[in-house]
């Protein structure tokens, strides 16, 4: 608890309690309850049928949980759209990136999700405008150097890509990005130039929720972990209290969970 009564508290960018999804008979989420702190990086990991996916997709409006609650920035929210979500500014960059191939850079970060029915577009699609202001929002990324705005997707690289798709939910004013496994298709060097994305969006303030199976990423990436077993946040670790190894039992449940049944052994420092 705070100390200090006239401090005041930042809630944290997103936080869920108790939150239930079921699947016919799956419990896909069971009462699980995290939260996401404004500007931190999150990792979210745990075994395949975990529940990492579901979690995320409730947040982005695709999945409605059954029970439990919502909140952004302190306030309960009813996330029953991914329009909803973007209203809310939350954005998801999935596996599949959501890029249109055959258009360009340019092209791909103006492309609306929704259609536009606005007498603006025109004018948003006028080419030698959509190209300047790409550019700005590549070059404010950090990745203007690496990515052309006339370039085609379809022949850039996975990073290129996975930039692009980046770049896209940012520009348009998101506060939360939620990354789903942006490196698991990508070698080495390609992993660290998102990685260095990833940093540019936590120092411009973003709070990022990133799922990942490279425990080497998230210990040099993220602040703080959620573990999810079996549709259940089972633990939470600040990266700099924590160890990879520790990660690992925590995941496959070989070390017992904070939040279990079980008494746990004392974990030594
Ligand atoms: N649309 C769905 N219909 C039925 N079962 C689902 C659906 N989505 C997920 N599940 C089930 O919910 C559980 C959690 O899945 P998921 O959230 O995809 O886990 P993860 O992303 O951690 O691998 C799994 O048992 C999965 O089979
Ligand atoms: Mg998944």
């Amino acid at each position: 608890m705070s100390t200090a009564t006239t401090s005041t508290t930042t809630p944290p960018a997103i936080e869920t309690r108790g939150l239930v999804k079921r699947f016919g008979g799956v419990h896909a989420l069971q009462d699980v309850s995290v939260t996401f702190p404004r500007g931190e990086i999150t990792a979210l990991i745990g075994d395949n049928g975990a529940g990492k996916s579901t979690l995320i997709k409730t947040l982005a409006g695709l999945h409605v949980a059954d029970e439990g609650v919502i909140e952004v920035d302190g306030t309960v929210v009813q996330v029953t759209s991914p329009r909803v979500a973007r209203e809310l500014g939350i954005e998801t960059v999935y596996q599949d990136l959501g890029l249109v191939d055959d258009l360009t850079v340019a092209e791909n970060l103006f492309l609306s999700r929704e259609p536009i029915r606005s007498p603006l577009l025109g004018r948003l699609l006028d080419k030698g405008r959509m190209r300047v202001r790409a550019r700005e929002m590549l070059d404010e990324m950090g990745a203007g150097h690496r990515i052309p705005v006339d370039g085609i997707v379809r022949w850039m690289s996975g990073g290129q890509r996975q930039a692009v798709a980046i770049c896209r939910a940012v520009a348009w004013g998101a506060s939360v990005v939620i990354l789903d496994e942006p490196t698991a298709a990508l070698g080495v060097n390609e992993s660290a130039e998102v990685h260095q994305l990833v940093r540019r969006l936590r120092e411009q303030g973003i709070t990022v929720i990133l799922i990942s199976h490279n425990f080497e990423e998230i210990m040099s990436l993220a602040d703080q972990v959620w573990v999810m077993r079996r549709g259940k946040a089972v633990a939470h670790r600040r990266i700099a209290d924590t160890t990879g190894p520790e990660l690992v039992g925590l995941l496959t449940g070989a070390t017992v969970d904070d939040r279990g049944s079980v008494a746990a052994p004392p974990v030594s420092a």
